[in-house]
């Protein structure tokens, strides 16, 4: 039977903390499908289908990885897709709580998938996305924390939506 794990997020953007667990992850299972939420309650800086390009594009070299977009509930695609677990990282104890909740409620939705959690490497522990969009505000330096082409992204959509607003003050 081919074991199929489910990691979730928002990726907006991915950054190298996901990336690791991406690789670690898909270590530990026959196949990994990347499930980006569609619906989420943030305001996003890409939209999901350029969100599910850049994962597709920085996860290529991995065989047993697929990238794929999710609309509702967590446990009903990881159901659609015969997943049997669903992968988390955890990169501090104040994640933890609120991984714990996710987990428990999702195991009472469905009793057949289990959360696997990692770990994330110490070196990405204080990473998130909002943190890098917001250093690309600034113009900050992002090549540390997410690969050449999504910073490049990133830059050009700061710029556009810059330009934006720029635009609309005139
Ligand atoms: N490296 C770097 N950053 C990481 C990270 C890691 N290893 N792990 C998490 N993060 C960051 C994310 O980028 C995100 O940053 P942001 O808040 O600045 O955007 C933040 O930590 C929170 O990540 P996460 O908890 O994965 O949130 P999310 O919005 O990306 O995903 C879902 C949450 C998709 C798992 C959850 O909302 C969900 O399952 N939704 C579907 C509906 C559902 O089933 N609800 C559950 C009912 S109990």
């Amino acid at each position: 039977m081919t074991k199929t794990a489910i990691y979730p997020g928002s990726f907006d953007p991915v950054t190298f903390g996901h990336l690791d667990i991406i690789e670690r992850a898909s270590k530990i299972t026959d196949e990994l499908i990347i499930g980006v939420l569609k619906n989420s309650s943030k305001t996003p800086l890409f939209s999901i289908d350029e969100r599910v390009k850049m994962l597709k594009e920085v996860t290529k070299n991995f065989d047993n990885v697929r990238v794929e977009s999710f609309d509702g509930l967590l446990v009903d695609f990881a159901k659609e897709k015969n997943a049997i677990m669903i992968v988390r990282g955890l990169r501090a104890v104040t994640d933890f709580e609120y991984e714990l909740q996710l987990s428990q409620t999702n195991k009472v939705l469905n009793k057949g998938i289990d959360t696997v959690f990692l770990t994330t490497n110490l070196k990405y522990s204080y990473l998130s996305s909002s943190i890098v969009r917001e250093i690309a505000s600034y113009d900050g330096d992002i090549s540390e924390f997410v690969p050449s082409l999504i910073a490049e992204k990133i830059r050009e959509r700061i710029k556009e939506n810059r330009d934006e607003q720029y635009s609309k003050q005139d």
